[in-house]
């Protein structure tokens, strides 16, 4: 334990790092899969179950959280981590993103951003300065900056402008945050496809005193290999004695890929929103329980999994249940996904540290090519 925010570089392998943040929550084991709990909840999921799985931090929204049930509320409450019950460290995202993704009537000017929320059309603003104040009531141990991400395509022209406003915005940020003991604000890198802008981005935010250092705008529309030469072009420009946090990545091999380049943490929605839709992450690769092909299937999804999910419910239960919509179906794919990713991280750190990332990551894929048998 520590009053500070702390990253320890443990190993190297090849590109790949083996560390652990600590902060006065706990460790943060890295490379780390954080589940996303957008609205306060790790959906389907209890948060003991979540920490049983290995998960060291969870993510939240500004976004959600400002419009129900409100920050200051949860602030009365006694803070996110009380009011969800989950004592562990919390990773809160600053809002723009979701904003672009979700809110109606989006304006953007230097200021920020003002929107009508996707609930009940209220008006309401975001600024560098409001969503920092409201990752502090929150209680959030890693706060993001303030930021715009593009979609891609876009042009130099387009993705320059994003870029620059986000670093403006992090300045902002980052004097808005101020000194948290115990806590840390990540800068994040823009500049979408453009390998010029990337590295202004990820130089000038090298130099603003961040705790950690993100790379967003990817996996928003770009081929893997666009995403993998993004994050090479960036590295040697990000301090290698912070953490690198690739934001709302993706898919296991998307995960193993970055790691091999460099990146320390991960999010996405993937394995929880793909466990309500009926598909499952295994070993053999991903299954779609929907299918007619598993009706008769008495075999469970894999019976060497460290999941029970996967270890105790036939094939057949599983695509029933799905096809009625139980909520059941959704709790148990979401376990065995979330088990899945959390396993997937494990073995990485496993790996680095005894010095064979290259043959784990072989032997993880050689895997998926075996058709779910
Ligand atoms: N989540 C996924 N990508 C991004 C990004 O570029 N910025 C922020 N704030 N969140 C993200």
């Amino acid at each position: 334990m520590t009053d500070d925010f702390r990253f320890t570089l443990r190993a190297r392998d090849g590109g790949a790092r083996l560390g652990e943040i600590s902060t006065p929550r706990g460790a943060i084991r890295t490379p780390a899969f954080m589940p996303v709990g957008t609205a306060a909840t790790v959906k389907a999921m209890y948060p003991g179950q979540v920490r049983e799985l290995g998960a060291d931090v969870v993510l939240g929204n500004v976004y959600h959280l400002m419009l129900r049930p409100g920050a200051e509320r949860v602030a009365e409450l006694g803070g996110l981590h009380k009011f969800m019950n989950w004592p562990h460290n919390i990773l809160t995202d600053s809002g723009g993103f979701q904003v672009m993704s979700l809110a109606k009537l989006r304006k953007l000017d230097e200021n920020g951003v003002t929107f009508q929320s996707h609930i009940d059309g209220s008006r309401h603003q975001l600024t560098p300065e409001r969503s920092m104040e409201i990752q502090r009531l929150l209680g959030s141990d890693i706060q993001m900056q303030f930021d715009e991400c593009v979609k891609l395509p876009c042009s130099h022209e387009e993705a320059e402008r994003a870029m620059r406003l986000s670093l403006r915005w992090a300045e902002r940020s980052r004097k808005a945050f101020g000194e948290q003991p115990g806590r840390a604000c990540f800068g994040i890198v823009q500049g979408g496809a453009e390998r010029d802008l990337r590295i202004e981005s990820a130089r000038a935010l090298a130099d603003m005193d961040f705790g950690g250092m993100a790379v967003g705008g990817l996996a928003v529309g770009e081929p893997q290999e666009v995403m993998l030469a993004m994050i090479e072009t960036v590295m040697p420009h990000l301090p290698e004695h912070k953490p690198h946090y690739l934001m709302g990545v993706g898919t296991p091999d998307d995960l193993l890929q970055s790691v091999k380049r460099g990146i320390d943490m991960f999010d996405c929605v993937m394995p929880t929103r793909a466990g309500r839709h009926g598909l499952a992450y295994t070993r053999w690769g991903k299954l779609n329980l929907k299918n007619a092909r598993h009706a008769e299937d008495p075999r469970p999804l894999d019976p060497t999994s460290s999941c029970p999910a996967a270890r105790d419910y036939s094939r057949a239960y599983l695509h029933h249940l799905v096809r009625c919509q139980e909520i059941l179906g959704m709790m148990l794919l979401t376990w065995v996904n979330l088990a899945y990713y959390q396993d997937l991280m494990a073995g990485a750190r496993e790996a680095i540290s005894a010095g064979r990332y290259d043959d784990y990551l072989a032997q993880v894929k050689d895997n998926w090519t075996r058709d779910g048998e």
